[in-house]
């Protein structure tokens, strides 16, 4: 009998993770995904260096004990704050290698914004990371603190005045200063892609960083061979699951998981 496939997890703070989930569905449909979302905890994005490391931590440790394939952090915070330090059996891929590659890859003029959480662009892990790619890039990074809040009140469109005033103010220096082409350095900022290039104008291209650590998945030497797939996705986290459903259609369109179970992490 055919070995059973070993799932792939991808781990965020919260449930914006789900838009890797949707992105690597859309690649592999077969594949076999274990999502966790530290939905009691969230947000990470403003909490200290050494928070965000313990509970990324944490996370891993039960990850590594479900049989997982690899780990995909889809978190930008836990990519950039706590990926070197985390301890884990499995291979474990982070978005920030992934997205300054593509970032890199993708600028014209040199020019590079980052737009990514307080913890995350306190960091200072993009610079370094772009530069290795392109080292003549000029990169300006901006804390967009208030994109986690809209997103999960569902205020993405970019008619929204909410939206729209919010995106104005948190991506007006990146805008002033040229850049063509912006790094989405957290799980949530893609549902406002619509609104950000209503704002920043459809010449600037945005790189998102979870769809790239998806695609980088097969840069990892990932045994499967004969393995039988399900292209099932079990979901767990950390506070009730009924909430689940209020941001499920949200993060992952049409996509259903076929579980959804509470857990605790400690
Ligand atoms: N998942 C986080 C990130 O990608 C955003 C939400 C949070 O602050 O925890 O950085």
């Amino acid at each position: 009998m055919a070995e059973k496939y070993k799932p792939i997890a991808i781990f965020d703070s919260g449930f914006g993770g789900l838009t890797a989930v949707r992105e690597l569905r859309r690649i592999d449909p077969t594949a076999d995904i274990l999502y966790l979302g530290d939905t009691a905890r969230v947000p990470y994005g403003v909490k200290s260096a050494d928070v965000i490391r313990r509970y990324a931590d944490e996370a891993v440790a039960w990850l590594t004990k479900q049989h997982v394939a690899a780990i995909i952090v889809a978190c930008g915070t836990v990519s950039s704050v706590a990926l070197p330090s985390l301890k884990s059996s499995v291979p474990i891929l982070g978005v920030v290698e992934p997205a300054a590659r593509a970032a890199a890859k993708a600028t014209r003029s040199g020019k590079i914004g980052v737009a990514a959480t307080p913890a995350t662009i306190r960091s200072g892990v993009y610079a370094p990371a772009i530069a290795r790619y392109n080292a003549d890039a000029e990169i300006i990074s901006r804390a967009c603190p208030l994109f986690v809040p809209i997103v999960e009140s569902g205020r993405t469109a970019p008619n929204d005045p909410v939206a729209k005033v919010v995106v104005a103010d948190q991506l007006s220096e990146l805008k002033a200063a040229g850049a063509d082409t912006l790094l989405l350095g957290c799980t949530h900022y893609p549902l406002l892609s619509d609104a950000i290039s209503a704002y920043m104008g459809s010449e600037v291209t945005l790189i998102n960083s979870g769809a790239e650590a998806a695609l980088a998945l097969s840069d990892l030497p990932l045994p499967d061979g004969g393995a039988t797939r399900g292209g099932t996705l079990h979901c767990f986290v950390t506070d009730a699951p009924e909430d689940f459903n209020q941001y499920s259609e949200m993060f992952l369109g049409d996509l259903v998981p076929d579980s959804v179970n509470k857990i605790w992490l400690v």
